[in-house]
């Protein structure tokens, strides 16, 4: 045989495994209005970036029919890449080949390039598109799953880990987009549950659809199991690329720097927040005012919206913003805007992105659901979390900051780096209303007009301490600056947290609150 042989034997080989499932199961892919997991990966990486591994992998197993039977790749496409020149290891379950089912040699591969990864440390993204556990492999596929999850907890904090489901996943194959740090969906597409409809129907006699159970919207807008939700798997391809732009590659990098750019000219930043503190209006057009480019990109954005998450740039470099949202529920805490705030914080922190913290808010959300649904303890998480981040940290009081409200948003007590408040700030215990019903209840009872004695004291304690000037009487907040001068300060107060040092006792690890 001739080298010429040899290389047309190979490409033909290649060929041939490539077609995955064969054309009638990537008819049906397609008919489902989903692109073959090849398509996918050549979708998202940079043209001409991809590179696979183990594309001979053949199934291992001997039971149910399976000896003989061919399964090309064994179900799942693994390689390297890049995304706009930045190196990614990327694995892709492909739904034609048994479903994409996950027997023991599919886990091998998955785990293979996930073991590459975190010693490259470079980012890992997997595509999800199975029927979950290879039911003709048995406890392989349960091994195989427990060696995926085991490395999703080990790389976590290390690398960028981002799930995409672009399918079914199910059982307790969600478990391991559940331990990554960014979970992708997409419209119609994306199916993720532990049991299925018809496990629900028989045993607990409820009738649902797979869309409604486990759809893409119930996971962004709902469960808070996603992160990012798109209509088309190409949106979602984009919103990746996004995301891969302002994120270091892992722990030890700082996010690539872009060019710097000023915010576009838009609404003047004092013509964005009403004076009026009952008023609300949209931190997102705050953000934006002050982030290079005017551009924001934001994280859950139909989860918990009383928060807003998400990251923008700052004289080119990466910030990650937390910021009450005053057009929902006044921008209160509560147990899922707790959650979200509290993970994004410690996602910056691990991965060496400054936090810029936007103030306002009337504090934690009261209620018998709330206390219930355990606000103590979800609460407790955001606390924790600022409190164990050493990334530079950086506040900005725009009006309202009350109660546990003012010390939850990195206060200074939590050790922020630098507080700034807008002279529109009320930082106080809680808000005046509730403040004078509270304290003069005897005078306001016992008075001649009690509405009018009311206003009164709701004025006297709004004077008193509905301001900055008593924190700033204290040092629990540097600077009260005019709004105008807010990317300003935040800018400089990056700059000289360039090199911050800060660290936490030597521990094994913290025990935060569940
Ligand atoms: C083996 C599977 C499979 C599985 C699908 N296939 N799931 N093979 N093990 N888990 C095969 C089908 O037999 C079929 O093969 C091909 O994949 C395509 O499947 P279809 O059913 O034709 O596709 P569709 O109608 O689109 O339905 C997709 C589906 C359904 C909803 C995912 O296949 C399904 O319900 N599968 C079983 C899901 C499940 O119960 N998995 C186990 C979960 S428990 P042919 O040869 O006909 O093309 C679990 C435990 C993990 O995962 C625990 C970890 C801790």
């Amino acid at each position: 045989m001739s080298l010429r042989s040899n290389v047309l034997d190979l490409r033909k080989r290649k060929k041939e495994v490539q077609k995955g499932g064969g054309d009638k199961a990537i008819e049906k892919q397609a008919a489902m209005g989903k692109l073959t997991a090849r398509e996918r990966i050549l979708a998202l990486l940079d043209k001409n970036s991809f590179h696979e591994y183990d594309l001979f992998v053949e199934h291992a197993a001997k039971d149910f029919g399976m000896e003989g039977k061919t399964l090309h790749g064994d179900g799942v496409i693994i390689g390297t890449g890049t995304i706009y020149n930045k190196p990614v290891c990327i694995f892709a379950q492909d739904f034609t080949v048994a479903g994409g089912s996950l027997g023991l040699m599919h886990a091998r591969k998955i785990t293979k390039i996930m073991d590459h990864a975190l010693k490259m440390r470079v980012p890992l993204i997997g595509i999800n598109d199975s029927g979950g556990a290879r039911i003709q492999e048995g406890v392989n596929s349960l091994a195989g799953y427990g060696e995926i999850f085991f490395r999703n907890t080990l790389a976590s904090g290390v690398i960028p880990q981002i799930s995409v489901i672009l399918g079914p996943c199910a059982g307790g194959a969600v478990y391991s987009p559940a331990l990554t740090d960014f979970v992708f969906v997409v419209e119609n597409i994306s199916k993720m549950f532990i049991t299925g409809p018809s496990v629900i129907k028989s045993v607990l006699g409820e009738e649902i659809s797979m869309e409604e159970l486990g759809g893409a919207k119930v996971h962004a807008e709902i469960t808070g199991n996603a992160h990012f939700y798109a209509e088309t798997e190409l949106e979602c391809f984009e919103q990746i690329k996004t995301l891969i732009s302002y994120i270091p590659r892992s722990n030890l990098k700082k996010a690539l720097a872009h060019k710097p750019k000023a915010p576009l000219k838009g609404k003047a930043i004092d013509d964005i927040v009403p004076v009026d503190p009952r008023i609300p209006y949209d931190m997102r057009e705050l953000i934006k005012s002050i982030t290079d480019g005017s551009e924001f990109f934001e994280v859950m954005e139909g989860f918990a919206p009383n928060i807003i998450i998400g990251f923008g740039r700052m004289d080119g470099e990466t910030v990650g913003f937390v910021a009450n949202q005053p057009m929902v529920l006044a921008g209160v805490l509560d147990c899922d805007s707790s959650d979200k705030a509290a993970r994004f914080i410690r996602y910056c922190d691990a991965f060496n992105i400054p936090i810029v913290t936007m103030e306002d808010l009337p504090g934690y959300l009261p209620g018998v659901d709330q206390e219930h649904a355990g606000v103590i303890r979800h609460g407790a998480k955001i606390l924790y979390a600022y409190s164990e981040a050493t990334v530079p940290k950086i506040t900005v009081i725009v009006r309202k900051a009350y109660g546990g409200g003012y010390i939850a948003m990195n206060s200074r007590h939590l050790r922020a780096d630098f507080v700034f408040a807008w002279p529109t700030a009320e930082i106080a215990v809680m808000g005046p209303e509730g403040a004078a019903n509270i304290v003069f209840r005897k005078e306001i009872s016992e008075a001649e007009n009690p509405e009018q004695m009311r206003q009164l004291k709701i004025q006297e304690y709004k004077e008193k301490f509905a301001n900055p000037y008593v924190a700033a009487a204290q040092g629990y907040i540097d600077e009260v600056i005019e709004p105008g001068e807010t990317r300003s300060r935040i800018l400089h107060a990056l700059q000289v947290s360039e090199n911050k040092t800060a660290s936490m006792p030597n521990k094994k690890h913290g025990i935060p609150p569940f």
